[in-house]
């Protein structure tokens, strides 16, 4: 299946980019959402969070996740209204790359099928391909503001197709969705027996007074992944921090989190270190909230973006 992986911006772009800048020529990399590169720097909750505590990320871990840092994303993802999880039900990753990775391995025989959003972020579809299956790519229309069009959906949904993946806030669309838009997607996958997944590592990044909604949050009834990190809210990519809960009907996710359980073992366990800062980051709201208001570096540069100004934004 490794013939079907591609991405332009982690392939052929990627090695174009470093090839100019072999020759000497400046490059500014926006294939990769990576805030350490253009000044994000580490936050006091986090620097704090590891300050005499190196010694405790020494070893491995539970497969599964610290303690410490499970609950405290079971608290997170109860607080956004999930409902029936357990720190049990959530498995901490080396990013939620990995999890991704993880996630469609049980789930697939060859030839199943997963929706996955077109423009994509293409980690999903490939890990489709990875994991045997195939994706089958539905619209979010710039027409309808970049919603995913349900229409669609529902024609593409065969007798092969076991889930479908959610990503929300949406990259590369930048868009937030409504709640009518997510009990639609949840509505399909019911009526068809579908997983869905939802990929929300953007969910602390909102602007404009607007909220995010956790999808797993309107659906208790069927079995839901979400998943997030601490990639984007706290511009930790590099501590390789994110996660993945399992909700829904205990009966229906049960094989599912066998699967997952052997992945996460057999790897023995996630980077200790960024687990340690997870309980920190969390209780540390601030540090995104401080990003996404007007003053604030992401919600100044969007401004930019949308006006064209060229004023300067400070690094801070
Ligand atoms: C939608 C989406 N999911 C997952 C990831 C991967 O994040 P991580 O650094 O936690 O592996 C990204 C990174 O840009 C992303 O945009």
């Amino acid at each position: 299946m490794i013939k079907y992986v591609h991405s332009d911006i982690r392939g052929p772009l990627y090695a174009k980019a470093m090839e100019m800048q072999a020759q000497g020529r400046d490059v500014l990399k926006l294939n990769t959402g990576n805030p350490a590169a253009f000044g994000f720097g580490l936050p006091d909750s986090i620097k704090r969070a590891l300050e005499g505590h190196l010694e405790e990320g020494v070893g491995y871990c539970d497969f599964k996740g610290m303690p410490a840092a499970r609950e405290a994303v079971c608290d997170y993802e109860r607080n956004k209204g999930i409902r029936g999880i357990t720190p049990d039900d959530v498995f901490i990753g080396n990013g939620v790359s990995e999890v991704v990775s993880f996630a469609l391995q049980p789930l697939l025989d060859r030839g199943d099928e997963v929706l996955v959003p077109a423009p994509s972020y293409s980690i999903w579809g490939n890990s489709a391909y990875l994991a045997s299956g195939r994706p089958v790519f539905y619209t979010c229309d710039e027409q309808s503001g970049w919603y995913p069009d349900i229409r669609d959906i529902r024609s593409k949904i065969t007798e092969r197709t076991r889930a479908i993946v959610v990503i929300n806030p949406n990259n590369p669309t930048g868009v937030l969705y409504p709640k009518e838009i997510l009990e639609e997607i949840v509505e399909a996958a019911r009526e068809y027996g579908l997983l869905v997944f939802a990929d929300e590592i953007y969910d602390r990044l909102v602007m404009d007074g607007l909220t995010h909604i956790s999808l797993a949050s309107l659906a208790e009834d069927i079995p839901v992944v979400t998943m997030n990190g601490l990639s984007k809210s706290h511009c930790l990519c590099g501590y390789r921090c994110g996660w993945m809960v399992i909700s829904g009907p205990r009966e229906l996710t049960e094989d599912y989190r066998q699967g997952i359980i052997q992945l996460t073992s057999l790897r023995l366990c996630a980077n200790t270190l960024g687990q340690m800062v997870i309980p920190d980051a969390i209780e540390d709201m601030e540090t995104p909230a401080s990003m996404v208001r007007p003053g604030g570096r992401i919600y100044e540069q969007r401004e930019a973006g949308l006006t064209g100004s060229s004023r300067t934004i400070s690094v801070s």
